[in-house]
């Protein structure tokens, strides 16, 4: 796919990885559009543009208002004509620790947020790009605890497998038309993430209490060299260029979580049932696209 010329519209585009693939999208030619609920970051995003010469426009925008998004869809057909390229990359997390000891609060904040943000791109943008045929693509951000659980966060993880989800049955849907659909699902990336997803929850939605991460256990060690281990919003912001322009299902960050997946699809196929198959049941399922 050519993305010279092209529009980029990418919302959290004003911190950590959601502004690594803006910047990625400017240096091979697209016009770029961030969009952010916080305007001090937005601020601070389109500086980089500025200095650099690149095209683009900030918008200030929450992806869980339906009719802000609409009007900033409205507004970047405005500044740059159409839009080619949807990044759903908004995203939060809250409600860490085992899964029944998160509240109803973190519960709607972070399904809001991460799930009904992204369909929110994709009714209200999708329809856009199919209209003017130019062409384009839809890319999400789940994670990699999209495709493999972590620990401690089931909150995220359900919310990142939901969005892998929507993008594989988009995929699905977009056969035989001119746009594509990918899932990124990143490794860990140096971001914001933990500040910003505290800035932007909404006072209705705040626990009474916040509770501290608890300490690390005793004899753990030192604390990890994060350098060295998060990858930079940069290089995946490449990454996700790359798979725009491959059509790739899913973009992927680290092969070392490659182990974990072949588990996870292992754990799956042994769990499919060794018995001889029914033809006429598998004759029907092919006729609804199940198979
Ligand atoms: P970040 O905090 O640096 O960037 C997220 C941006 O989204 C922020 O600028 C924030 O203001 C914005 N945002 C949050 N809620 C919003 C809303 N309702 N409407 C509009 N903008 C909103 O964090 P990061 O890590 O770059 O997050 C980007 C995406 O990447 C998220 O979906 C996150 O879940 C995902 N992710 C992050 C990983 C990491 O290691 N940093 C790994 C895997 C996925």
């Amino acid at each position: 796919e050519n993305l010279q010329g092209k529009v980029a519209f990418i919302t959290g585009g004003a911190s950590g990885i959601g502004l690594g693939i803006a910047k990625a999208c400017a240096k091979h030619g697209m016009k770029v559009v961030v969009a952010d609920a916080r305007q001090e970051a937005l601020d601070e995003a389109l500086k980089w543009f500025k200095e650099n010469n690149y095209p683009a426009r900030t918008i200030k925008l929450d992806v869980t208002d339906r009719p802000a998004y609409e009007r900033a869809a409205d507004e970047a057909e405005a500044a740059f004509g159409k839009i080619h390229v949807l990044i759903n990359n908004a995203g939060v997390a809250a409600g860490s620790g085992p899964m029944q000891e998160a509240s109803f609060k973190d519960w709607d904040f972070i399904v809001g947020v991460n799930i009904t943000g992204v369909f929110n791109g994709i009714k209200i943008i999708l329809p856009r790009i199919l209209k003017h045929g130019e062409g384009g693509h839809v890319v999400s951000t789940a994670s990699k605890g999209g495709l493999i659980t972590v620990g401690m966060s089931g909150l995220y993880c359900t919310t990142k497998y939901a969005v892998a989800g929507m993008m594989e049955t988009l995929a699905t849907d977009l056969q035989g038309t001119n746009v594509g659909a990918s899932a990124f699902c990143p490794g860990p990336v140096t971001s914001n993430l933990g500040f910003s997803s505290a800035q932007v929850r909404p006072a209705g939605l705040k626990n009474d209490s916040e509770k501290l991460p608890p300490p690390p256990p005793p004899g753990s060690g030192p604390m990890p060299d994060w350098s060295k281990i998060f990858m930079s919003p940069e290089e995946v912001g490449e990454r996700v260029v790359r798979g725009i322009r491959r059509g790739d299902l899913f973009i992927l960050t680290h092969p070392e979580f490659r182990e974990g997946l072949i588990a996870r699809n292992e754990a799956i196929l042994r769990a499919v049932p060794d018995e001889p198959l029914n033809v006429e049941r598998k004759n029907v399922l092919k006729t609804f696209g199940s198979l």
